[in-house]
Protein backbone atom coordinates (compact mmCIF):
# COMPACT_ATOMS: atom_id res chain seq x y z
CA UNK A 1 0.00 0.00 0.00
CA UNK A 2 1.36 3.93 -0.54
CA UNK A 3 2.29 6.23 1.71
CA UNK A 4 0.24 9.27 2.18
CA UNK A 5 2.39 12.45 1.33
CA UNK A 6 1.24 15.65 2.30
CA UNK A 7 2.85 18.59 0.54
CA UNK A 8 2.84 22.22 1.83
CA UNK A 9 -0.96 21.87 2.54
CA UNK A 10 -2.69 25.22 3.92
CA UNK A 11 -6.25 26.16 4.63
CA UNK A 12 -7.70 29.19 5.18
CA UNK A 13 -11.15 29.61 6.40
CA UNK A 14 -13.53 31.96 4.85
CA UNK A 15 -13.55 33.79 8.24
CA UNK A 16 -9.57 34.38 7.44
CA UNK A 17 -8.20 31.83 9.77
CA UNK A 18 -4.77 30.24 8.98
CA UNK A 19 -5.90 27.46 10.18
CA UNK A 20 -3.25 24.88 7.94
CA UNK A 21 0.11 26.63 7.20
CA UNK A 22 2.45 24.79 4.55
CA UNK A 23 2.02 21.19 6.25
CA UNK A 24 4.33 18.76 5.25
CA UNK A 25 4.20 15.21 6.16
CA UNK A 26 4.97 11.52 5.14
CA UNK A 27 3.43 9.17 6.61
CA UNK A 28 4.54 5.58 5.43
CA UNK A 29 2.49 2.77 4.47
CA UNK A 30 0.82 1.04 7.71
CA UNK A 31 2.42 3.99 9.64
CA UNK A 32 0.01 4.95 12.92
CA UNK A 33 0.44 8.53 14.19
CA UNK A 34 -0.95 10.16 16.28
CA UNK A 35 -1.50 13.91 16.00
CA UNK A 36 -2.04 15.81 19.26
CA UNK A 37 -1.42 19.88 19.93
CA UNK A 38 -3.61 22.41 21.36
CA UNK A 39 -7.69 23.30 20.70
CA UNK A 40 -7.20 25.29 17.26
CA UNK A 41 -4.16 23.65 16.46
CA UNK A 42 -5.53 22.42 13.18
CA UNK A 43 -6.01 18.91 14.21
CA UNK A 44 -9.36 18.57 12.63
CA UNK A 45 -8.94 20.44 9.84
CA UNK A 46 -5.91 18.25 8.60
CA UNK A 47 -7.69 15.40 8.42
CA UNK A 48 -10.70 16.85 7.21
CA UNK A 49 -8.52 17.91 4.03
CA UNK A 50 -7.36 14.31 3.44
CA UNK A 51 -11.06 13.15 2.60
CA UNK A 52 -11.76 16.91 1.37
CA UNK A 53 -14.53 17.40 4.03
CA UNK A 54 -12.77 20.71 4.25
CA UNK A 55 -11.50 22.22 0.86
CA UNK A 56 -7.83 22.71 1.17
CA UNK A 57 -6.54 26.07 0.47
CA UNK A 58 -3.23 24.69 -1.47
CA UNK A 59 -0.94 22.15 -1.95
CA UNK A 60 -1.32 18.75 -2.52
CA UNK A 61 -2.08 15.34 -1.18
CA UNK A 62 -0.34 12.29 -2.31
CA UNK A 63 -2.01 8.86 -1.89
CA UNK A 64 -1.51 6.00 -4.39
CA UNK A 65 0.07 8.12 -6.86
CA UNK A 66 -3.19 10.14 -6.91
CA UNK A 67 -3.39 13.92 -6.13
CA UNK A 68 -6.45 14.09 -3.76
CA UNK A 69 -6.62 17.97 -3.71
CA UNK A 70 -7.21 17.46 -7.65
CA UNK A 71 -9.37 15.13 -7.68
CA UNK A 72 -13.12 15.49 -9.54
CA UNK A 73 -15.85 14.16 -7.87
CA UNK A 74 -16.38 10.77 -9.32
CA UNK A 75 -12.70 10.60 -8.34
CA UNK A 76 -13.25 11.64 -4.90
CA UNK A 77 -15.83 9.13 -4.70
CA UNK A 78 -14.01 6.28 -5.57
CA UNK A 79 -10.77 7.47 -3.32
CA UNK A 80 -13.67 8.16 -0.67
CA UNK A 81 -14.19 4.36 -0.56
CA UNK A 82 -10.75 3.75 0.36
CA UNK A 83 -10.53 6.32 3.67
CA UNK A 84 -11.93 4.96 6.42
CA UNK A 85 -13.03 7.62 9.33
CA UNK A 86 -13.99 7.21 13.04
CA UNK A 87 -14.97 10.63 14.40
CA UNK A 88 -15.57 12.03 18.38
CA UNK A 89 -19.31 12.28 18.28
CA UNK A 90 -19.30 8.52 17.05
CA UNK A 91 -21.88 9.77 14.04
CA UNK A 92 -24.58 6.37 14.39
CA UNK A 93 -27.88 6.76 13.37
CA UNK A 94 -30.13 6.58 17.09
CA UNK A 95 -32.85 4.81 15.24
CA UNK A 96 -31.11 2.47 14.10
CA UNK A 97 -29.40 -0.99 14.89
CA UNK A 98 -25.89 -1.84 15.59
CA UNK A 99 -26.13 -4.51 12.60
CA UNK A 100 -27.22 -1.09 10.61
CA UNK A 101 -25.16 1.11 11.76
CA UNK A 102 -22.46 -0.73 10.63
CA UNK A 103 -23.71 -1.98 7.41
CA UNK A 104 -24.03 1.54 6.49
CA UNK A 105 -20.61 1.56 6.03
CA UNK A 106 -21.12 0.37 2.67
CA UNK A 107 -23.05 2.44 1.35
CA UNK A 108 -20.39 3.53 -1.18
CA UNK A 109 -20.66 0.03 -2.68
CA UNK A 110 -24.13 -0.54 -2.80
CA UNK A 111 -26.78 0.66 -4.99
CA UNK A 112 -29.25 3.23 -3.71
CA UNK A 113 -32.08 0.50 -3.85
CA UNK A 114 -30.45 -1.63 -2.28
CA UNK A 115 -29.36 0.45 0.72
CA UNK A 116 -32.64 2.43 0.33
CA UNK A 117 -34.50 -0.91 0.96
CA UNK A 118 -31.51 -1.61 3.50
CA UNK A 119 -31.32 -5.21 1.60
CA UNK A 120 -27.49 -5.64 1.58
CA UNK A 121 -25.91 -8.51 0.10
CA UNK A 122 -25.35 -12.22 2.61
CA UNK A 123 -21.34 -11.01 1.95
CA UNK A 124 -21.77 -8.35 3.97
CA UNK A 125 -23.66 -8.91 6.78
CA UNK A 126 -21.27 -11.90 7.18
CA UNK A 127 -18.65 -9.59 7.10
CA UNK A 128 -20.24 -6.70 9.79
CA UNK A 129 -21.08 -10.14 11.93
CA UNK A 130 -17.26 -10.79 11.96
CA UNK A 131 -16.38 -7.33 12.59
CA UNK A 132 -19.00 -6.78 15.61
CA UNK A 133 -17.45 -10.32 17.01
CA UNK A 134 -14.11 -8.43 16.75
CA UNK A 135 -14.74 -4.99 18.61
CA UNK A 136 -16.69 -7.87 21.22
CA UNK A 137 -20.34 -6.55 20.40
CA UNK A 138 -21.81 -9.98 19.10
CA UNK A 139 -24.48 -9.51 21.59
CA UNK A 140 -25.85 -6.19 20.80
CA UNK A 141 -26.38 -6.83 16.91
CA UNK A 142 -30.13 -5.91 16.95
CA UNK A 143 -29.80 -3.43 19.55
CA UNK A 144 -30.72 0.04 18.80
CA UNK A 145 -27.45 2.69 18.58
CA UNK A 146 -29.14 4.79 21.43
CA UNK A 147 -29.52 1.86 23.69
CA UNK A 148 -25.36 1.86 23.68
CA UNK A 149 -22.67 3.37 26.52
CA UNK A 150 -20.31 5.67 24.99
CA UNK A 151 -17.65 3.35 24.42
CA UNK A 152 -19.75 0.58 22.37
CA UNK A 153 -20.59 3.17 20.14
CA UNK A 154 -17.58 3.96 18.99
CA UNK A 155 -17.15 0.48 18.82
CA UNK A 156 -19.69 0.54 16.26
CA UNK A 157 -18.07 3.32 14.96
CA UNK A 158 -14.94 1.64 14.29
CA UNK A 159 -17.02 -1.27 13.24
CA UNK A 160 -18.54 1.00 10.40
CA UNK A 161 -15.10 2.60 9.73
CA UNK A 162 -13.70 -0.88 9.07
CA UNK A 163 -16.72 -2.28 6.96
CA UNK A 164 -15.67 -0.50 3.52
CA UNK A 165 -12.20 -2.35 3.85
CA UNK A 166 -10.14 1.21 3.81
CA UNK A 167 -6.58 1.51 3.48
CA UNK A 168 -6.33 4.75 5.31
CA UNK A 169 -7.72 5.45 8.36
CA UNK A 170 -8.82 9.13 9.85
CA UNK A 171 -9.52 9.17 13.10
CA UNK A 172 -10.70 12.53 15.29
CA UNK A 173 -10.88 12.53 18.54
CA UNK A 174 -12.00 9.19 19.58
CA UNK A 175 -11.91 9.26 22.85
CA UNK A 176 -12.89 13.06 23.86
CA UNK A 177 -16.27 12.14 25.14
CA UNK A 178 -15.30 8.60 27.23
CA UNK A 179 -14.05 7.62 30.35
CA UNK A 180 -10.49 7.20 31.01
CA UNK A 181 -10.45 3.18 31.33
CA UNK A 182 -12.46 3.30 28.36
CA UNK A 183 -10.33 5.56 25.84
CA UNK A 184 -7.21 3.33 26.78
CA UNK A 185 -9.39 0.39 25.59
CA UNK A 186 -11.29 2.09 22.28
CA UNK A 187 -7.24 3.64 21.60
CA UNK A 188 -5.93 -0.08 22.07
CA UNK A 189 -8.69 -1.29 19.73
CA UNK A 190 -8.08 1.26 17.30
CA UNK A 191 -4.50 0.67 17.08
CA UNK A 192 -4.77 -3.12 17.48
CA UNK A 193 -6.99 -3.08 14.11
CA UNK A 194 -5.08 -0.73 12.22
CA UNK A 195 -2.04 -3.29 12.90
CA UNK A 196 -4.10 -6.23 12.02
CA UNK A 197 -5.27 -4.63 8.78
CA UNK A 198 -1.81 -2.99 8.05
CA UNK A 199 -3.95 0.33 7.52
CA UNK A 200 -2.23 3.85 7.71
CA UNK A 201 -3.18 6.12 10.42
CA UNK A 202 -4.06 9.48 11.62
CA UNK A 203 -5.48 10.03 14.95
CA UNK A 204 -5.93 13.33 16.22
CA UNK A 205 -6.41 12.63 20.22
CA UNK A 206 -5.94 15.13 22.76
CA UNK A 207 -4.37 12.57 25.46
CA UNK A 208 -1.10 12.64 25.28
CA UNK A 209 -0.45 9.62 27.27
CA UNK A 210 -2.75 7.52 25.08
CA UNK A 211 -0.68 9.06 22.16
CA UNK A 212 2.03 7.77 23.88
CA UNK A 213 1.30 4.56 24.35
CA UNK A 214 -0.09 3.43 21.45
CA UNK A 215 1.34 5.38 19.19
CA UNK A 216 4.90 4.63 16.95
CA UNK A 217 5.00 8.09 15.55
CA UNK A 218 3.78 11.66 17.17
CA UNK A 219 3.28 14.73 15.60
CA UNK A 220 2.61 18.49 17.20
CA UNK A 221 0.95 20.68 15.39
CA UNK A 222 0.64 24.32 16.77
CA UNK A 223 -1.31 26.79 15.03
CA UNK A 224 -1.27 24.95 11.63
CA UNK A 225 2.16 24.31 11.64
CA UNK A 226 4.05 21.34 12.50
CA UNK A 227 6.76 21.37 15.44
CA UNK A 228 7.31 17.98 16.73
CA UNK A 229 7.57 15.17 15.05
CA UNK A 230 9.25 12.31 16.59
CA UNK A 231 8.79 8.54 18.18
CA UNK A 232 6.42 8.72 22.02
CA UNK A 233 9.62 8.45 23.98
CA UNK A 234 10.84 12.18 22.47
CA UNK A 235 8.07 13.34 24.06
CA UNK A 236 9.37 14.84 27.07
CA UNK A 237 7.76 17.44 29.30
CA UNK A 238 10.04 20.46 27.48
CA UNK A 239 8.27 19.36 23.74
CA UNK A 240 5.05 19.25 26.10
CA UNK A 241 5.72 22.71 26.49
CA UNK A 242 6.89 23.65 23.17
CA UNK A 243 3.44 22.15 21.64
CA UNK A 244 1.08 23.40 24.79
CA UNK A 245 2.75 26.27 25.86
CA UNK A 246 3.68 27.50 29.44
CA UNK A 247 1.22 24.20 30.52
CA UNK A 248 2.86 22.81 33.49
CA UNK A 249 2.24 19.33 32.99
CA UNK A 250 3.06 18.45 36.40
CA UNK A 251 -0.21 20.25 36.96
CA UNK A 252 -1.76 18.73 33.58
CA UNK A 253 -0.84 14.99 35.03
CA UNK A 254 -3.12 16.26 38.45
CA UNK A 255 -6.01 17.25 36.65
CA UNK A 256 -6.00 13.40 34.72
CA UNK A 257 -6.16 12.08 37.03
CA UNK A 258 -8.75 13.68 39.13
CA UNK A 259 -10.76 12.74 35.94
CA UNK A 260 -9.99 9.34 36.34
CA UNK A 261 -11.33 9.32 40.03
CA UNK A 262 -14.31 11.34 38.98
CA UNK A 263 -15.09 8.74 36.45
CA UNK A 264 -14.24 5.34 38.05
CA UNK A 265 -17.51 4.42 38.24
CA UNK A 266 -18.05 5.24 34.95
CA UNK A 267 -15.25 3.08 33.88
CA UNK A 268 -16.44 -0.12 36.00
CA UNK A 269 -19.74 -0.44 34.35
CA UNK A 270 -18.51 0.30 31.14
CA UNK A 271 -16.50 -2.86 31.82
CA UNK A 272 -19.03 -5.14 33.01
CA UNK A 273 -20.90 -4.61 30.29
CA UNK A 274 -17.88 -5.59 28.09
CA UNK A 275 -17.55 -8.64 29.99
CA UNK A 276 -21.40 -9.52 29.42
CA UNK A 277 -20.84 -8.99 25.78
CA UNK A 278 -17.78 -11.06 25.38
N1 LIG B 1 -15.56 25.76 9.49
C1 LIG B 1 -14.72 26.65 9.99
N2 LIG B 1 -14.81 27.95 9.65
C2 LIG B 1 -13.95 28.86 10.13
N3 LIG B 1 -12.94 28.58 10.97
C3 LIG B 1 -12.79 27.30 11.34
C4 LIG B 1 -13.68 26.26 10.88
N4 LIG B 1 -13.28 25.09 11.43
C5 LIG B 1 -12.21 25.39 12.18
N5 LIG B 1 -11.92 26.70 12.14
C6 LIG B 1 -10.78 27.37 12.83
O1 LIG B 1 -9.59 26.81 12.36
C7 LIG B 1 -8.65 26.61 13.42
C8 LIG B 1 -8.30 25.13 13.55
O2 LIG B 1 -9.47 24.43 13.95
P1 LIG B 1 -9.49 22.85 14.11
O3 LIG B 1 -10.89 22.46 14.41
O4 LIG B 1 -8.85 22.22 12.93
O5 LIG B 1 -8.55 22.64 15.38
P2 LIG B 1 -8.31 21.35 16.29
O6 LIG B 1 -6.84 21.23 16.47
O7 LIG B 1 -9.02 20.19 15.71
O8 LIG B 1 -8.97 21.81 17.67
P3 LIG B 1 -9.70 20.90 18.80
O9 LIG B 1 -8.61 20.21 19.54
O10 LIG B 1 -10.44 21.90 19.64
O11 LIG B 1 -10.63 19.95 18.09
C9 LIG B 1 -9.33 27.17 14.65
O12 LIG B 1 -8.91 28.51 14.82
C10 LIG B 1 -10.80 27.14 14.32
O13 LIG B 1 -11.52 28.14 14.98
MG1 LIG C 1 -10.55 18.96 16.40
Amino acid sequence: MPSLVLEKLAKRYSTGTAALKDVSLTVPEDQVVALVGPSGAGKSTLIRCVNRLVEPTSGRILWDSADIVALDSTGLRKMRRRIGMIFQEFALVDRLTVMENVLSGRLGYVSFWQSWRRRFPQSDIDNAFRLLERVGLTQYVDIRADKLSGGQRQRVGIARALMQEPELLLVDEPTASLDPKTSRQIMRLIVELCRERKLTAIINIHDVPLARQFAERVVGLKEGAVIFDAAPDQLTNEALSQIYGAEDWEEAGQRALMKFVQHGEGAKIEDQRMAGAR
